[in-house]
């Protein structure tokens, strides 16, 4: 039973395939219905000290959907809340605790910060990134779209492209992938952006074949998954981005069944002309999966 989200290691095979996708599936239906009073009565707090679209909304909507009431939210903890004071992370977690809420949404810079929240909190912590650590949420929602689209995870390529170093949803989906067969993976990044040792250690140690490059262009037709990334500047990250870019010329080399991800935002790295190809589904599937999948996790959090 898992009662603190935060990292996608705690995810089991078994977790993922019996539980939480088929849950997910079901949160499909509620949603088509408009919604449930499954959470009638739970109240959430959204704490986030980093900007967020995707994730603050999905988890306050999901929380909408099921008959649960988000009873605080902040946007920008640095700037909104008492922590501009010098409050520390602990302090805010344990007060907030004392208000009654059944979760808490936390985003933070620090890596580690997730888990130094959850050690000061009796109330559940969802980990909705933490700086350049993890983003366990957005994996599962990314593992959950490509068990969708390719009615498979065992035995695919996927290509991580971009800012591999401080980008935290590769490192999560790295983490997950790991526990399924015969995976390949493709770093694809400048030198300047590579991939952290302690993953490579972990695929190692788990048997994932994976290979790092600088060459988009020759991996392209060889991946079931081309997962792109921001470069992370608010983390330090330069990279030169002319030669990690998904255009018209990167489509015409890919497999015709592949897919194309982005946990977004997204900047100049996938061009426009790519939105409308079949295959993206990054501003469409990835965004309704991250609803389901945030609806999924938190009746398995609040009602086991
Ligand atoms: N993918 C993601 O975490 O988006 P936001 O930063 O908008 O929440």
């Amino acid at each position: 039973l898992i009662k603190h989200i935060i990292k996608s290691q705690q995810f089991t095979r078994e977790l993922l395939e019996k539980e939480l996708f088929p849950l997910a599936r079901e949160m499909e239906i509620v949603v088509e219905f408009g919604g449930s009073k499954l959470l009638e009565g739970k109240r959430m707090i959204t704490f986030f000290y980093e900007p967020s679209t995707r994730t603050r909304a999905s988890f306050e909507i999901a929380m909408d959907m099921l008959g649960g009431r988000v009873v605080f939210s902040t946007e920008n903890a640095t700037q909104f809340s008492s922590v501009v004071k010098g409050e520390t992370l602990q302090d805010t977690i344990r007060v907030l605790n004392r208000y009654r809420p059944d979760v808490i949404i936390l985003r933070h810079y620090e890596e580690g910060s997730a888990k130094k929240a959850a050690e000061a909190s009796s109330i559940p912590i969802i980990n909705a990134g933490d700086g350049p650590g993890q983003h366990p949420t957005q994996s599962l929602l990314d593992l959950y779209t490509i068990k969708k689209r390719l009615s498979r995870i065992d035995g695919i390529s996927v290509a991580m492209v971009g800012d591999l170093k401080n980008g935290r949803t590769v490192r999560s989906l790295s983490y997950l992938l790991g526990k399924f067969d015969n995976i390949n993976i493709f770093f694809v990044a400048p030198e300047t952006a590579t991939m952290k040792k302690d993953i490579k250690i972990y695929l190692k140690k788990h048997r994932v074949k994976f290979l790092e490059t600088d060459k988009l262009i020759d991996v392209a037709p060889k991946a079931d998954v081309i997962y792109q990334t921001r470069t992370q500047k608010e983390r330090g990250t330069v990279m030169d981005r002319s030669n990690f870019i998904i255009d018209k010329k990167i489509l015409g080399l890919m497999k015709k069944e592949a897919i194309i991800m982005h946990p977004l935002p997204r900047n100049e790295e996938i061009a426009l002309e790519v939105d409308g190809d079949e295959r993206s589904v990054y501003l469409t599937e990835q965004i309704d999966n991250g609803l389901y999948i945030r609806m999924a996790l938190l009746k398995m959090i609040l009602e086991p």
